[in-house]
């Protein structure tokens, strides 16, 4: 059995064929790169005229990449929420329309639960897991024990961390997308020269926070010398920075470790998902924590961490495969948690 997937609730248009065997038969990503980077973030309005300007093209990349034609597909999934709208319902459409005229199944796929399932597409991962989701809108730590069912243990009070890694590196000038870039920019950089807090460490739960940790590296390059910054300040910021960030997503998950342990004492696993797990200080240290506690642990390689169409399709085929399947009607949601009963976390401006 084999899905086509459609992603594009961010600045990635994105189209897979992924089949129940756990093969990525294509996955072909656009990256509208040069379209956001003169504002240095994303423009949804932007960002949805590219999706439409791309869908198409890439979708018939991925369908011919994968060498199966639309004879080889049983069904069409497309990114319904959550995200920037204008964006999703260019994705959902076009699902839609190539579900309805083919006559095919359509499935309406949660961006987060794509993240949260795509180590079981890469590394047949048993439920029930602890999932540490870091990306550019969500911080997240939740138990996923089943397709569908996610209990949520703690989330971001204020902002998402791929948000901290991008203003920090918009502060600094390097530019968007800014999670990569800090990355590059701390290699060599000494982790030790600035002073930054670990908003929340030790703190009962494990939510996060991450607006005081962005405030505090603004204050400490209004305290360097004045004139243009140097090139060893700057890595020396997004080293200190990228330690602190790593430090508290330890920390806070090795809570959610217990709880997780607690609730399910034969869990195994300790999976890392989100654009922001492709950083490679921050998979070091979650695999040096599920070392520690005897769990397994397994993270997407790098380009199924960021967005892309082949989560996308093998979340349709999770729930295909389970029967559940959506109308034409299915209306996009630019707010879709995925534990809707979970408990307001600790603090106000509570992000879903
Ligand atoms: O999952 P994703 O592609 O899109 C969302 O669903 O948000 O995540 C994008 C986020 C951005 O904030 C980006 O800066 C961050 O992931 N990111 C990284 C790295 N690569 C992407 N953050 C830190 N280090 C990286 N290497
Ligand atoms: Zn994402």
């Amino acid at each position: 059995m084999r899905v086509l997937g459609i992603e594009t609730s961010c600045d990635e248009t994105a189209a897979a064929v992924v089949s129940d065997r756990r093969e990525v038969l294509s996955n072909v990503v656009h990256q509208q790169l040069a379209d956001h980077q003169p504002f240095a973030g994303v423009v949804p309005e932007v960002a949805a005229r590219a999706h439409l300007d791309q869908v198409g093209r890439v979708v018939q990349a991925a369908l011919d990449q994968s060498g199966v034609g639309w004879d080889g597909i049983d069904a069409v999934a497309a990114t319904a929420g959550p995200g920037l709208i204008g964006g999703v319902l260019v994705g959902v459409m076009t699902g839609k329309a190539l579900a309805a005229a083919r006559g095919l199944p359509f499935v309406a796929v949660n961006h987060l639960e794509a993240h949260a399932l795509t180590a079981r597409l890469t590394d047949d991962v048993q439920f029930p897991y602890l999932l540490l989701l870091v990306s550019g809108g969500h911080c997240q730590l939740l138990v996923v024990e089943a397709v569908g069912r996610y209990r949520r243990l703690g989330t971001t009070i204020d902002d998402a961390v791929g948000e901290a890694f991008d203003k920090t590196a918009k502060m600094l000038g390097l530019g968007y997308p800014g999670g990569p870039a800090v990355e590059r920019a701390a290699k060599g950089g000494d982790a030790g020269r600035f002073e930054l807090p670990r908003p929340l460490k030790g703190r009962d739960g494990c939510d996060f926070s991450f607006s005081g940790l962005k405030t505090r590296v603004r204050m400490a390059i209004e305290g360097l010398p004045p004139g243009p910054m140097q090139d060893r300040d700057i890595a020396d910021l997004c080293a200190s920075f990228q330690a602190a960030v790593a430090d508290v997503l330890a920390e806070r998950t090795g809570r959610a470790v217990d709880m997780f342990l607690e609730r399910h004492p034969a869990g195994r696993t300790l999976v890392v998902a989100g654009g922001v797990a492709a950083n490679q200080a921050i998979r070091a240290r979650l695999q040096d924590l599920a070392a520690d506690r005897g769990l397994d642990f397994a993270v997407p390689a790098p380009a199924l961490c960021t967005d892309n169409g082949a989560m996308v399709a093998w979340a349709g085929v999770e729930r295909f495969r389970l029967g559940l399947t959506d109308g034409l009607d299915f209306r996009p949601r630019p707010r879709w948690p995925l534990d809707p009963d979970a408990p307001k976390a600790v603090g106000a401006g509570v992000k879903a």
